[in-house]
């Protein structure tokens, strides 16, 4: 028994879902929408964090894979495959486990967060580290699932963009209408494609959407958006332009300036990526009091790596008050 309803339950009647459809949820979902009152003041915008890392394995993700392991089961799939820069193959491995198919992850050699990594092993996926990129390693993905034995799972599948859609809904509800901005990272598209979808579909009008990239694409500090040529580049373009939209470029100096401000200024620990969206306003060159959301992609323990990079050490002391006095 659970007492809170996965976004399968709620929004039922706007997925594609039968009532024969199995569902494979792990209570994802319904994640906090949290005002943030100093990004707000020092950017003189009505900033709000829309936080995705509150779902079960630490990203949106969960979002679409709840629905595509769902429709997996239902069509009678024996495997599912990805490739992924970590969150995706996280939240594969989970929801294959909980639908009890066995899940295959490709993954950039060195280049997933440890987080990710553990969780892909822990959940009992099959990792193999591909010698290339994320976009090698999609390919290889897309060429596999020709063979018939695996579905793909990646967003090119078009019931995770179903799922993720539901963070719109979700925002509407607790709103009461669209934001007049919505920002958010730009990976491979598939997440800005879903929440302009939902917006469209809950016919409540669209917020503009700013989708916000590495200005190094293949080289960011941010591993998760790690992308040369995202898939979806062309029905991002369309979308933006429907919302009246744009795309930024961020560089990762700003970017992590922006992780740090979400995390000590909000307190709100994301990894690198997930602060893109708020990374970006300032390009967006929005009117003061403009109201935004944006999306907080994952959790910050997915990469632990990062805070050792970005943040001082630990300091050494004795178990003494005069010495911890001495250099608190
Ligand atoms: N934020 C995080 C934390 C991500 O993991 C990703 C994508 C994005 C943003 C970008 O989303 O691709 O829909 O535009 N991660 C993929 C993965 C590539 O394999 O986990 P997008």
């Amino acid at each position: 028994m659970s007492s809170r309803a996965s976004l399968v339950e709620r929004f039922r009647d706007r997925l594609p879902l039968g009532p024969e459809t199995p569902i494979v949820t792990l209570g994802e979902g319904d994640t906090p929408l949290l005002p943030a009152p100093r990004l707000s003041a020092r950017l003189d915008l009505d900033v709000w964090l829309k936080c995705e890392g509150a779902n079960p394995t630490g990203s949106f993700k969960d979002r679409g894979m709840t629905v595509a392991l769902s429709k997996a089961l239902e069509e009678g799939r024996r495997a599912v495959v990805c490739a992924s820069t970590g969150n995706t193959a996280a939240s594969a491995a989970a929801y294959a486990a909980r639908a009890g198919l066995p899940a295959l992850v490709l993954q950039p050699a060195g280049a997933v967060a440890l987080g990710k990594l553990a969780q892909a092993r822990a959940l009992g996926a099959r990792v193999l580290e591909v010698r290339g990129s994320f976009d090698q390693a999609l390919a290889a993905a897309r060429q596999l699932t020709e063979r018939g034995t695996h579905v793909l799972v990646n967003s090119l599948n078009p019931y995770r963009l179903e799922g993720q859609k539901t963070a719109a809904f979700e925002i509407l509800e607790e709103l009461g209408a669209p934001p007049a901005v919505l920002a958010l990272p730009y990976g491979g598209g598939g997440n800005t494609r879903a929440y302009v979808m939902g917006f469209e579909e809950a016919g409540a009008g669209l917020p503009r959407v700013v989708a916000v990239e590495s200005s190094l694409r293949a080289e960011t500090a941010a591993s998760a958006i790690r992308i040369s040529a995202p898939v979806h580049a062309p029905e991002v373009a369309q979308a933006l332009e429907r919302t009246g939209g744009l795309i930024a470029k961020v560089s990762d100096e700003v970017l992590l300036e922006a992780w740090r401000a979400l995390a000590q200024d909000e307190g709100i620990f994301c990894e690198p990526a997930s602060a893109a969206g708020v990374a970006g306003l300032a390009q967006a060159q929005l009117p003061s009091g403009t109201r935004v959301v944006c999306v907080i992609t994952g959790h910050g323990l997915k990469d632990p790596e990062a805070v050792e990079r970005l943040t001082p050490p630990p300091v050494a002391v004795d178990p003494d008050p005069d010495a911890i006095a001495a250099v608190a």
